[in-house]
This record gives structure tokens, C-alpha cells and sequence, in this order.
């Protein structure tokens, strides 16, 4: 263990900090750059961190001990993390990874002996599309099966370093299949931008508002009101309503590419193929609202994107796209600055990825208000989804008109959808709004007769067989991407154990409806899963999804019971089918307890028992 004295930690530890410099919101950066170096965050590092940054101890201890990249022990030399999305359950994960832990003489979620190695799983990694997937380091492997796990314990092994291993093991594909108006037209880097400065910001905002442009992240909050109301709060700041900090008035634009939701990787695919499009987009947010810094919130799991997002940052730069006086305009600057995440889905909810932004813990803030008005720095921010932004720039490019063509009244444009599962070609699909899902089943070859889609990922909804006729549109089957495909025989009471166990892990714990329910509807599906569930159970999770969605405190806790409710009401079999026949049954043996005192009292009468 690192002491903050160790002259070898203040060693390895100083270029990081120096690169960083003083400024607290780094902290984050910081912390997931000592973890690389140290393969921990030892309680020595806190120190010099805290120090460094001027910042009490237990802040830097927080936020270490908040995300699950970051860890206080030791993870060894070789990290590496399993997927846990059911549909890498489906491809075989469990067995996959016990495989490993064989070959490797490790027990998964433990240090191997030598230091050299752990082996353990975390929450979806983005790429069910090639899965079983896992993370080396924070490096993807994709497409693992018994010989890729060969080739990786013999790499581990004889120490080789990760940078030096196959490059077909880290191949992450794009799997597109079907290409509309985002993924299956050129663009012209410099077209929305040019657009919009002719056509001027006011008029952009009414193309926006034309176009009828919702969010793509979940909520379909629509774009051009939230962009106004950014702009109405500037216009009240300038007024002196809202205080300025530091006398400057300062306003954001941030790219919400935390994509945590498990079954979701369509924004993967943007940033690595249609890099320029999300950026374009960003810059017309920017002019429009009067943003002059933008950021992209890149979840940790891409990090591997990192190096080619920053290469197409400088290119726009030189190219005038980028930086002051965007293409000879003197009175339009932006810049974008990308900032990790270390594996917290929470951070995907605008409030909470602020405050990470800001170097904290990922926690949901109070709203109102909101972060349009007091957003990033207490200042007016537009946080918006990575495939809202791709459209943004389509529609400032081809106007408004064009855009509200396409699709449904209430849903216009396409949607990218992250198909995966039981199908033949699992992959990204874009589709007009308004496509049916058994449209969807049959273009990606659902295998078999499909029996239950997930739609929008474990926060969702849950269709079975009876329902795919239904719409992928806001005003039917919203989604903010994800659909997870099984087949007829699969056991949907496992995809709702496998959600269950997400939720409890990724609750921030911030409130206790949340925090507890989280932990107790795990723990009803794992007695369940035992065969010591009883109908009574059923009702205590019916009960307790009521209290999640009604009093937690954020969308997480409020979706937390959705899929394990929608699954026991369309498949009440699967649950039913597990249960003893009486109708309860105590999760606590007390009569076995007492069998100690039995003993030690050598009685055994009737009042001796229950
Ligand atoms: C728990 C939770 C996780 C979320 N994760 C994401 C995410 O990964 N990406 C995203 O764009 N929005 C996510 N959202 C929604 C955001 O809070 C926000 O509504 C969205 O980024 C706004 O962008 P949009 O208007 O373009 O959809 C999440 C919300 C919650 C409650
Ligand atoms: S609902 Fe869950 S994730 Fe949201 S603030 Fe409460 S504990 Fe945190």
C-alpha cells in the first residue's frame, strides 16, 4: 500500500497532477488517471490529491469510493470485467468467466495471490452486439469465446503488456444493417454550421422548433424549447436576475454520452463513425443558445474512443470549425472538451453527470431548477443526448420542414435502435418513427419464434408476442434505443433478476426508498429463484415497485421495478412456476434458529419449538 510520503507515489503521481493543474473539477480525471498508474486509488493518493487540489480529504475519498472503476484495493496488474447485461448472460458469460478464473487460478470478484490478476463482472458495457464482451484495463474485448480466453490467460500469464496484445481482440465493430437520414447520408463537416450562420440563430431556433425535434436520451423532452429555454435564461441573467459567477456570463452545452442504459450502444456508433455530426450539432446548439465551451461526457467503458474523438476535435480546429471565430465569424467562439466517466450508470442523469462534470460524486440534484437555467457552475446548460445533437445538425442543414417529414406527427425523424438478443443480426437499425416492432423482428432475423421484447433498455417496458404490432414512437413504445430480443423457451425470470441486480448496483444511494427497495426487491427475486417464494412475495413486489416509483427521488429508483413488474404481469408463469404452494413463507427460518438453544438447553418439548 502507497503512503502519501512514499517518494515513489509522489514519483509516479506528480506529471498527473501537474497535468491537471489546480482546478478541482479535474478531480474525477485525476483519480481515473491514479488508478491506471497505481491499479488503485491507494489511501496515500488521497492525500496527495486532496492536497494538490486544495479540497478536504473526504471530498477526494467520496468520489474514489463512488464510481466503480476507482477502487481503494489493489485490482491488479491485469482488470479485467465482464459484461453482466443478460444478453451477454444469454451468450454464455457465467460460464465464460468462471472458464478464466479457472485457467487463471483466480476466484471471481478476488486479487489473485500474485497480485497479477482479477476477474469480475460489471454492469453492461455497450456491446451486446458482439458480446460476450468484457473490459481489459478499461479496453473492450468483444466476441469472447473459449480460444480468445486461451490467447488472454496466456498473455496474462506471461505478462505481456495490454497495449501489446492482438489488435483483433479489442476490434469493436459498427454493425450497422440499416442506414436512414443520420447513418446513411454523407455530411460535409462545416454544412450546419454554415447553414445556421446564414440563416442566423433565431431563425435556427424557429427551424428546430419547426422540425419538432425530441430527445433522443429517454424523456423526448423537445429540443427547441429546452435550447429556448437556455437562451430565455441568459436573457433573464443579462437582466441581473440570475447572478453571474466570477462576472463572467458563461453558458454550456454538454453531450450526454454516458450510455449506461444496458442493451444501449447506438452512441457508440455515432462518435466512432459520425464523430463530426454529434460535434457539428453541438456547434449549432452553441451559437444558438450563445454557449462559448461545450462538453462530451464519454462514459468510461469508450474510452477506447478517446484518442479518435480528440483527433477529430483538432482537425476541426485547423479547420476553423472549432476555437475562436468559428469560420471568420468574430463574434462566435466554442470549443469542446471531453470528460470520462468511471462506470456509474446514475451519471447518465443530467443532474447527477453535472456534478460529475464538476468532479464529484455522480449524484441526481433537486429540480427545479433545472439545469437549462442552473446547470454546470450554477450557469444556464443544455444537456442533450449524442443522437439529438447528430439530428440537430441534420435538420440545420436541411431545415425543419424536411425533418418533421419524416416519421409520425408526435415522433418525427428516425431513431437509431441497439438491436440484440435472439437475433441473426444483431446490430444498429435506423428506422423512421413509426416502425412496428415485428417490422424490426424480421429485418435483424429474430431466431425462433420470439417470445418477449424489451424495448428502452431495464428502465423500459417489457412487450410480449401479443404486442408487436405496436409503434417504436413517443406516443406509443417510447425508447431511447435498446431492444433485447428472446426467444420462446427463454426464461424472462431471469432477464428480471438480471435487471434487478443492475438497479441494486447502479442505486447512488442517495435516498432510501431507492437505496432500500433496490436491495429488497433483489433479495425477493433471489428467494424466489431459491424456491422459497410464495404468492405473498409476489404482492411485496408489487408493493414495493408502488414506493420505488412513487417516492424515490430520480428516474433510476422510479424504473427500478419496471421490467420485474411488467415480466410478472405478462408472464406470470415464469414467477409462478417457482413458487412453493403456500402462500407464505418467512424469509428468516426462526424455528431453525432456535435449534442452537435447543441444544445448548437439551430441551426438545413443544414450547421448545414454534
Ligand atoms: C438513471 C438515468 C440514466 C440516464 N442515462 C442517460 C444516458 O446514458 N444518455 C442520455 O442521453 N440520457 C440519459 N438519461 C436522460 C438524461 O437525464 C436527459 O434527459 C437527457 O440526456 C436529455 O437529452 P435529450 O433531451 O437529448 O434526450 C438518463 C436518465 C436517468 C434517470
Ligand atoms: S432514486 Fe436511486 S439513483 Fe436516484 S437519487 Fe435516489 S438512490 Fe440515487
Amino acid at each position: 500500500m502507497y503512503r502519501s510520503d512514499s517518494p515513489g507515489l509522489s514519483r509516479l503521481l506528480t506529471p498527473i497532477l501537474q497535468r491537471h493543474g489546480r482546478d478541482a473539477t479535474r478531480l474525477l480525471q485525476i483519480l481515473r488517471e491514479v488508478q491506471d498508474a497505481c491499479h488503485s486509488v491507494p489511501a496515500g493518493a488521497i492525500d496527495l490529491v486532496a492536497a494538490h487540489l486544495d479540497v478536504p480529504r473526504v471530498n477526494v475519498e467520496g468520489v474514489a469510493g463512488f464510481y466503480s472503476f476507482l477502487s481503494a484495493h489493489p485490482a491488479g496488474e491485469y482488470r479485467l470485467l465482464f459484461s453482466g447485461n443478460i444478453t451477454d448472460q444469454m451468450l454464455g458469460k457465467d460460464e465464460l468467466m468462471q472458464y478464466l478464473c479457472n485457467k487463471l487460478w483466480v476466484e471471481p470478484g478476488r486479487l489473485s495471490e500474485d497480485g497479477l490478476v482479477s476477474v469480475d463482472s460489471t454492469s453492461c458495457t455497450g456491446m451486446c452486439d458482439q458480446g460476450p464482451a468484457a473490459l481489459v484495463n478499461g479496453w473492450p474485448l468483444t466476441n469472447l469465446d473459449h480460444n480468445r480466453l486461451d490467447l488472454i490467460a496466456e498473455l496474462i500469464r506471461s505478462r505481456k503488456p495490454v497495449a501489446d496484445w492482438p489488435p483483433m481482440l479489442f476490434e469493436v465493430a459498427d454493425n450497422v444493417h440499416r442506414g436512414d437520414v443520420l447513418l446513411g447520408q454523407p455530411f460535409e463537416p462545416g454544412a450546419a454550421i454554415r447553414a445556421t450562420l446564414a440563416r442566423g440563430a433565431k431563425e435556427t431556433l424557429a427551424e428546430m422548433d419547426k422540425s419538432n425535434l425530441r430527445g433522443r436520451g429517454g424523456a423526448g423532452f423537445k429540443t427547441a424549447s429546452k435550447w429556448a429555454f437556455c437562451h430565455a435564461a441568459i436573457a433573464e441573467e443579462e437582466g441581473g436576475v440570475i447572478c453571474d459567477v466570477g462576472g463572467q456570463p458563461e453558458r454550456f452545452i454538454v453531450c450526454n454520452a454516458d450510455e449506461g442504459e444496458p442493451g444501449t450502444f447506438k452512441d457508440r456508433v455515432l462518435l466512432n463513425s459520425h464523430a463530426d455530426l454529434v460535434f457539428e450539432g453541438m456547434t449549432v446548439g452553441a451559437r444558438v443558445v450563445g454557449a462559448s465551451k461545450g462538453f462530451l461526457y464519454l462514459r468510461g467503458e469508450y474510452r477506447y474512443l478517446l484518442q479518435q474523438l480528440e483527433a477529430v476535435l483538432k482537425r476541426r480546429r485547423e479547420a476553423g470549425l472549432l476555437g475562436g471565430n468559428i469560420l471568420g465569424q468574430t463574434d462566435f467562439s466554442f470549443d469542446i472538451e471531453i470528460h470520462l466517466g468511471a462506470g456509474a450508470y446514475i451519471c447518465g442523469e443530467e443532474s447527477a453527470l453535472i456534478e460529475s462534470l464538476e468532479g464529484k460524486r455522480g449524484r441526481p440534484r433537486n429540480r427545479p431548477p433545472f439545469p437549462v437555467t442552473r446547470g454546470y457552475k450554477g450557469r444556464p446548460t443544455v444537456v442533450d443526448n449524442v443522437e439529438t445533437f447528430a439530428c440537430a445538425a441534420r435538420i440545420a442543414e436541411n431545415g425543419g420542414a424536411w425533418f418533421a417529414s419524416i416519421g409520425t406527427a408526435q415522433s418525427t425523424g428516425t431513431k437509431l435502435l441497439s438491436v440484440s438478443g435472439d437475433v441473426a443480426r444483431p446490430g444498429i437499425y435506423e428506422y423512421p418513427f413509426g416502425v412496428t416492432v415485428r417490422q424490426i423482428l424480421d429485418d435483424c432475423g429474430a431466431q425462433g419464434r420470439s417470445y418477449a421484447v424489451q424495448v428502452s433498455g431495464p428502465s423500459g417496458t417489457t412487450i410480449s408476442w401479443k404486442e408487436f404490432e405496436r409503434k417504436i414512437a413517443f406516443e406509443d413504445l417510447p425508447t431511447a434505443g435498446a431492444l433485447m430480443v428472446f426467444r420462446h423457451r427463454r426464461d424472462l425470470f431471469q432477464a428480471a433478476r438480471n435487471f434487478a441486480d443492475f438497479f441494486a448496483h447502479e442505486s447512488c444511494g442517495f435516498c432510501t426508498p431507492c437505496r432500500v427497495g433496490t436491495q429488497l426487491q433483489k433479495k425477493i427475486l433471489e428467494k424466489i429463484q431459491s424456491g422459497h417464494g410464495t404468492a405473498s412475495d409476489l404482492e411485496e413486489l408489487k408493493r414495493l415497485g408502488h414506493i420505488l416509483k412513487t417516492m424515490s427521488h430520480c428516474g433510476l429508483g422510479s424504473s427500478a421495478a419496471n421490467p420485474v413488474l411488467d415480466i410478472l404481469e405478462k408472464f406470470p408463469d415464469m414467477y409462478e412456476s417457482k413458487l412453493k404452494a403456500f402462500a407464505f413463507e418467512p424469509a428468516f427460518d426462526l424455528d431453525g434458529a432456535l435449534e442452537t438453544a435447543r441444544k445448548i438447553t437439551g430441551r426438545d418439548d413443544e414450547w421448545a419449538h414454534l
